[in-house]
Order: structure tokens, then C-alpha cells, then sequence
């Protein structure tokens, strides 16, 4: 610590108010999230050039736009967060007989941690729960913090682990199971 002497004390420039520095505008998605103009809506497949912007800006190894196509094709459950004029998050779940898989619950880069993927997560859960499954699966990267701390907050408990599932670089990297009673 510098400890000044009184004659080192600097007066400051302004009289009574410091200077007000010049705000810029926000562009922060989640700052336009205020109002109750935002929902979940079915994934539709104009959907996908936003979706792969979410995407690619989110994962370093996204989904193809193929991949979600797909998943849009054979029925999964698709379901986009939707306000302010952009996709801020989306969410895709198979559905078996009496289980359900979480495949991907993503949040734009700009909107994460305001509430967004638990409501993404929720909503894929009331859906699994409204078709009769018991049990909801998903894997994670071991090394993905956010995710596993979603997940164990909505009730997700590790059951099992996948060695070497995931691309990392030239390496792989554990996938954790997790899976939660519906
Ligand atoms: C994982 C993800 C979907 C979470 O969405 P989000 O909208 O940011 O999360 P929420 O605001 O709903 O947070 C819910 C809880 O998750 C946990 N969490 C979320 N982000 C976290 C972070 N960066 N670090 C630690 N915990 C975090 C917290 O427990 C949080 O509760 P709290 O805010 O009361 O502490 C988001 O970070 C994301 O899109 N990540 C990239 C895609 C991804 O990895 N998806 C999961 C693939 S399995």
C-alpha cells in the first residue's frame, strides 16, 4: 500500500459532481429481457441460421445445422426461447417410452445466467413428465461447470460416466452421466 503525506492529497477537477461519463447504448440482450415479451415456442426449421449463430458462438464443437434439421425431422422435441427479437436459447430432447435424453439446452453468449436454461431445462422436463417418462437422461463434459451446476440444481444426480466421449483438441474428454427421477 502507498500511504500519501496531506500535501500529496490531489484535488479533484470537478466542484461538485464528478464528470459523467458518456454511457454507451446497450446492446445487451439481456438488458432488453425486462418485459414479458418473451416465450418458448416449438423450433421451427427458419429457426436454424439464428440457432447456428447461438451455436457456433457457444460450443467450441457445435451441432451441423444438418444435426438440428434432423432432430426437427424425426419428431425430438424442439423448443426455442424466443424475445427482443432473437433466439436466446433453445433446447432438444428424444423421447424412448418411458425415459427422455436431453440432447442440447444451449443460452445465447449475451443472455447466459439470468434464469434462461433453467427455464429451457424446465420446460423440456414438464414436456417429458406430460408424455408419461420417469426418467430424464443427458451427458456433459466433466470439465463444463455451468452445465453440471444447472443440472444438479434441477434435480440431476450423476449415475455414470463415459471415458474419452467427447473431442477435446487432439484429446478426449469424459462424458458424466447424469439422470433425474420425473
Ligand atoms: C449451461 C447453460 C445452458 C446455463 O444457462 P444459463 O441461462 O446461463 O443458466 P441459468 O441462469 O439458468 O443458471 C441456473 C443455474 O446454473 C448454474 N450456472 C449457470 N451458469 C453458471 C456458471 N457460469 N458457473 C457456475 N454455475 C452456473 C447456477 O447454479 C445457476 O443458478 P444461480 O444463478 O442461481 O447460481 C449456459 O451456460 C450455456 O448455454 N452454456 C453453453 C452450452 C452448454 O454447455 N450447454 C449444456 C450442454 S450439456
Amino acid at each position: 500500500m502507498i500511504l500519501r503525506g496531506p500535501g500529496s492529497v490531489k484535488k479533484p477537477r470537478y466542484k461538485v459532481h464528478p464528470p459523467r461519463r458518456k454511457r454507451k447504448p446497450e446492446r445487451h440482450i439481456g438488458a432488453l429481457m425486462q418485459g414479458p415479451d418473451f416465450a418458448m415456442r416449438p423450433m421451427r426449421e427458419e429457426d436454424l441460421p439464428a440457432i447456428m449463430r447461438v451455436e457456433t458462438a457457444v460450443y467450441p464443437y457445435p451441432w451441423t445445422e444438418g444435426i438440428f434439421r434432423d432432430c426437427l425431422q424425426v419428431g425430438y422435441c424442439c423448443r426455442v426461447l424466443w424475445g427482443a427479437g432473437e433466439i436466446l436459447g433453445y433446447g432438444v430432447m428424444s423421447m424412448a417410452v418411458d425415459e427422455c435424453h436431453i440432447l442440447n439446452v444451449c443460452v445465447h453468449p449475451q443472455a447466459q445466467r439470468q434464469g434462461f436454461g433453467r427455464r429451457i431445462l424446465r420446460r423440456l422436463l414438464a414436456i417429458g413428465r406430460s408424455r408419461n417418462a420417469d426418467t430424464a437422461f443427458l451427458e456433459v463434459r466433466a470439465s463444463n461447470r455451468a452445465a453440471l451446476g444447472l443440472y444438479a440444481l434441477e434435480g440431476f444426480c450423476e449415475v455414470g460416466m463415459r471415458r474419452g466421449y467427447y473431442p477435446l483438441g487432439p484429446a478426449r474428454e469424459d462424458a458424466v452421466i447424469m439422470a433425474c427421477p420425473l
